[in-house]
């Protein structure tokens, strides 16, 4: 079966930048985005590409080449489904909020209605595809949904998770590692599996387009954000290690980096990951191994999101305790507040609850991100509900510039590790800030020699 039209439910990072490329790789498929959120959507269709609602380097171009040719984003969700061959649901799936799972397990009430709005609309044999991350076994769910229609349409489920990393999502989706589609053993379900391959091998080699059983692409995504996480967490647990010994983490992390079975990448030590998805992603895991009663399992994994809520706090505490225990009515300067650089995605940001310990210790932030506003920094403080929205408002100022930032501060902190803080004049920042003039490098990305050198007392992760 040749795929003509594709539709994908969810406009946000992920079915985003991934529709684009297909539709820019892929001229005869016709791609239509289809979103509930009409800002969402309309930011998507501004005339100019650099509105578009996600910050990717080199999105807007891939934009600009197939919207209106054979990219279409719409709020019109039940006539995309309707006209597609094949459905992709790329909606998000947060940890649950409420009742059972709360705080652990994934809420899937966005898939669920996703699979509905297919069964209701539906008139034609579609095949859909699972592109967000699900648990182990949500294909079966699905199915189940779909085969009840009793209208006699026919559905195969594919599960066809997303490896991209932000900030490098359309270079990632370009030349992917690997794509990996999980279907049915069935002879149907492998004709679905073929023509999924058809719409990636037009720039894919066909090599790196792995096929498994459903249960097995589903379960390789939570994997593979496990293992990544855990990576993070592990150099990060030597970095506290390395502050008490003397022994340098970055040192460290090259000389086992360099064992080709080690490898040296995820081996930087930071104030710890954020994302919307190693977190989520891991507590997923965790649930269903409890579910399953694997608890040595479930321990095992959950120990990495201890780890990480470690590494925040101790940075936050690393910051009051050298500023003489106290950072009550000082100012703090926070560079960067985006999860990593080259996104605006400030998903569990680890600056998010750094700021939030610091405002507790009452200190009075300035946070500078050069791609995140004022409105979503203070929306990511008031949904922890720490206190209330004025009372955040007061306490955190969001500067136009680095220097404004940093004009009068007691302490630096690097939240975010952008490229363009390594450029900025330190000298001018060190010239401008209170004495003594501390830097809290949560990345480790700058100058450490250069900056004592100036007069800054630096303090870096793991050193
Ligand atoms: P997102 O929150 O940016 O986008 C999801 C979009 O789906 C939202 O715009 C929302 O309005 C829309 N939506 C929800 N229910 C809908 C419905 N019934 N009909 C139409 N639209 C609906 O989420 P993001 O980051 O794109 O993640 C999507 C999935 O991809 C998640 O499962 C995530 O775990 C997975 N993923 C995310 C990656 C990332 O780097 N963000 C990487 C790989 C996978």
């Amino acid at each position: 079966m040749k795929i003509t039209k594709i539709c994908c439910i969810g406009a946000g990072y992920v079915g985003g930048p991934t529709m684009a490329v297909i539709a820019q790789k892929c001229p005869d498929i016709k791609v239509t985005v289809v979103d509930l959120n009409g800002a969402r959507i309309a930011a998507w269709n501004d005339k100019d590409t650099n509105n578009i609602p996600i910050y990717e380097p080199g999105l807007a171009e891939v934009v600009a080449e197939a919207r209106g040719r054979n990219l279409f984003f719409s709020t019109d969700v039940e006539k995309a489904i309707d006209e597609a061959e094949m459905i992709f649901i790329s909606v998000n799936t947060p940890t649950k909020t409420y009742g059972s799972g709360k705080g652990m397990a994934a809420d899937l009430k966005y898939i669920e209605l996703c699979a509905r709005q297919i069964a209701r609309v539906s008139k034609s044999n579609k095949i859909v595809v699972e592109k967000s991350t699900l648990p182990v076994r949500t294909a079966e769910a699905i199915k189940n949904i779909l085969d009840n229609t009793g209208n006699g349409v026919r559905f195969q489920i594919l599960s066809n998770p997303e490896f991209l990393a932000e900030g490098t999502a359309v270079q990632d989706l370009l030349n992917p590692d690997r794509i990996l589609i999980g279907g049915d053993t069935t002879e149907e379900g492998q004709h679905a599996i073929n023509a999924l391959v058809d719409v990636y091998a037009n720039w894919v080699a066909k090599e790196k387009i792995l096929t498994t059983n459903l249960w097995s692409s589903e379960l390789s995504k939570l994997t593979a954000n496990a293992f990544l996480a855990q990576r993070v967490s592990s150099i990060n647990a030597l970095s506290e290690l390395c502050e008490k010994t003397g022994a340098d983490v970055s040192e460290v992390a090259k000389a086992i980096g360099m064992d080709s079975r080690i490898g040296p990448k995820f081996l930087k030590a930071s104030v710890g990951f954020g994302g919307s998805c190693f977190q989520k992603d891991i507590l997923n895991l965790v649930y269903i191994a409890k579910a399953y009663g694997l608890n040595e399992v479930a321990d095992y994994w959950e120990q990495v999101i201890i780890m990480n809520d470690h590494q925040k706090r101790r940075f936050s505490h690393k910051i009051v305790t050298t500023l003489y225990n106290t950072v009550s009515g000082k100012k703090i300067a926070f560079l960067g507040w985006a999860f990593k650089k080259d996104t605006n995605d400030t998903r569990e940001s680890a600056a998010i609850y750094v700021a939030d310990d610091l405002i507790n210790e009452q200190a009075e932030l300035y946070v500078f991100d050069p791609k995140v506003a004022e409105g979503q920094i203070l929306s990511d403080l008031n949904y922890l509900d720490s206190r209330t929205a004025e009372e955040n408002k007061k306490q955190v100022t969001v500067a136009a510039s680095p220097y404004e930032a940093c004009k009068d501060a007691h302490a630096i902190a690097v939240l975010t590790e952008w490229d363009e803080f390594r450029d900025y004049d330190w000298k001018k920042i060190y010239d401008n800030m209170m004495k003594p003039a501390f830097v809290f490098d949560g990345r480790n990305i700058l100058d450490a020699k250069q900056l004592t050198e100036m007069g800054f007392i630096y303090k870096g992760i793991g050193s």
